[in-house]
């Protein structure tokens, strides 16, 4: 708990084996995405639906790169399974605090590994009768993909390797990282 090194870079954390996108490089396309959000959404108000908890920091980032009304909102799933990997079946945890009928829903999530998350939340708001449903995903991992999931937006494309920061956790952990990282191997017993 000692003090600092004084400014400048953060060091790498150990358990990070390599830098997929940096913190600007993040900020750049969120703001790209803001960009290209408020001009489909121009006159509308959007319903913002961040999934908990992993896309918190990319929903808090988005939400202030948009230049339309924004409502947010959160709904909280669980995969089962081990800690961090999803297994196929979805629970809701946490519903949405208002109801979203007649709203233009804006659901934004983390990542997409293999849609059974999203497929699972789109066909829960759809039930709900919103004015428009889209996706927005701030990464897209398509390896390990097991049910089409169409996202209206993404933010970057990644390998199949486990990844961490920005929002995505391992075991809880990690997700405080300004960067996305791969994580080692080591760490999950890889
Ligand atoms: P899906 O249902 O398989 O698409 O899984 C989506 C969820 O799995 C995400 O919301 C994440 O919580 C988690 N997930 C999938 N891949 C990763 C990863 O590489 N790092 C961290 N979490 C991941
Ligand atoms: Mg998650």
């Amino acid at each position: 708990m000692s003090g600092g090194s004084g400014g400048g870079e953060a060091a790498l954390h150990p358990d990070v084996q390599e830098v997929l996108f940096s913190e600007e490089r993040i900020a750049a396309r969120v703001r790209e995405l803001g960009a290209t959000i408020s001009r489909d959404y121009a006159g509308a108000e959007i319903h913002l639906v961040g999934v908990l908890k992993g896309a918190v920091v990319f929903a808090a980032d988005l939400m202030r790169r948009l230049d339309v009304p924004v409502r947010l909102d959160f709904i909280a799933v669980s995969s089962y399974g081990v800690s961090s990997r999803s297994s196929g079946a979805v629970r809701l945890l946490k519903d949405l605090d208002e109801n979203p009928a007649g709203r233009h829903l804006l659901l934004v999530e983390d990542i997409i590994d293999t849609g059974l998350t999203l497929q699972y939340l789109v066909a829960t708001l759809r039930a709900r009768g919103p004015a428009s449903l889209r996706l927005c995903a701030f990464l897209d991992k398509p390896a390990r993909r097991k049910v089409r999931v169409d996202a209206d937006y993404v933010g970057f494309t990644v390998p199949d390797r486990f990844i961490v920061g920005y929002g995505l956790d391992y075991a809880g952990r990690y997700r405080h990282l300004p960067y996305v990282g791969v994580l080692k191997p080591s760490v999950y017993g890889g």
